[in-house]
């Protein structure tokens, strides 16, 4: 009996306390055992055997149930270090959707008209031949049907190759005057690192009286305009040819990247060409019913915007969807 006691005080953990405690206590245990044994004791002894077994019954019980409290408590402490949380610890921080560059850009661009009082129009990407051509002073078989690359259904039915359609849509729709942008995808047969087979387009179009829209007006907008999204840069307008603007412009801003020396982005130009505009054509005007106005239109890629604000080489990579790209443009 008296072992326990050292065995009790040096046992290291819960379940020994627990083996030891049946040990002693069990139905086939050390006092069982005794009191069993005592039958065979001499009568006069028996008393005193008892008392005695009683005693170590008694405190040995006090003894494992004071160890095991002790224990028990070590335990707890122990597993509780082990698997404490710092809630002082970053997490991972969870990703958060934002704007793609190309329709922040688009935005941007959408903001400065509608500031400037321009309605905002849509019309439908699957187009027909008379929208997206004919209208617009793009007879059949006219040579420059070929500056745009079309994804034709059949004879009559196309993926829109610009916003303009929406133009001859607005105005076959309303009476001037009109003061119109029109936001949204094209499509053209075309992919390098300039272009891609479905880009985005921000048309404009202003129609009022007849002589009461000049170039002084469409210039003055425009370089208003490329200031608001570019900055401080230099604005020039160059002669171009579109079938449904007379005269016809390209316009081009001082290279943002060398500031107008001349670098590898503007091949040595100085100059960034940025948006297609002009005086509306007689014949748009013909085709949809108007007499006695004047207009201008214009016409930009959203695309070259974003690149250029961003400084992306290569427009594909924008429609790439890689998040590391994207985050970059934040
Ligand atoms: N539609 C022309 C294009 O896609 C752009 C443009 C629009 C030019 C309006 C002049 C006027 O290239």
């Amino acid at each position: 009996m008296k072992t326990w006691y050292e065995a009790i005080e040096s046992a290291q953990n819960v379940e020994r306390i627990e083996e030891i405690r049946i040990a002693i206590f069990g139905k086939k245990g050390e006092l069982a055992e005794a009191f069993a044994a005592m039958k065979n004791a001499p009568d006069d002894q028996k008393a005193s055997i008892a008392k005695e077994l009683n005693e170590h019954k008694n405190a040995l019980g006090v003894l494992l149930s004071e160890r095991k409290a002790v224990l028990q408590l070590q335990e707890l402490e122990a597993a509780m270090k082990a698997e404490a949380i710092d809630v002082t610890l970053y997490g991972p921080t969870p990703l958060r959707g934002a704007l793609h560059p190309v329709m922040e850009t688009m935005d941007r661009i959408v903001d400065y008209f509608v500031s400037m009082n321009f309605s905002v129009q849509t019309g439908p990407m699957v187009e027909d031949d008379f929208h997206n051509f004919e209208a617009l002073n793009l007879p059949k078989h006219h040579p420059a049907r070929d500056m745009q690359d079309t994804f034709y259904f059949n004879d009559q039915m196309l993926l829109r190759t610009h916003t303009s359609p929406v133009q001859i849509r607005t105005m076959l729709q309303s009476k001037p005057p009109i003061r119109m942008i029109a936001p949204g995808s094209v499509f053209r047969r075309d992919y390098d690192i300039t272009h891609t087979p479905m880009f985005h387009q921000v048309e404009g179009l202003l129609v009022d009286k007849e002589g009461a829209v000049s170039f002084a007006n469409l210039k003055f907008i425009l370089e208003d305009f490329l200031k608001y999204m570019f900055g401080d840069v230099n604005v020039r307008f160059r002669p171009s040819f579109f079938p449904f603007t007379e005269p016809s412009a390209e316009v081009d801003i001082s290279c943002i990247f060398c500031g107008g020396e001349g670098c590898r982005v503007c091949s040595k130009t100085g100059w960034l060409e940025v948006l297609g505009c002009g005086i509306v054509d007689p014949n748009v005007f013909e085709a949809v019913g108007y007499k006695d106005v004047s207009g201008y239109a214009f016409g930009l890629g959203v695309e070259r915007f974003a690149m250029l604000i961003h400084r992306v080489g290569d427009l594909r990579s924008l429609f790439e969807g890689d998040l590391r790209l994207l985050e970059q443009m934040r």
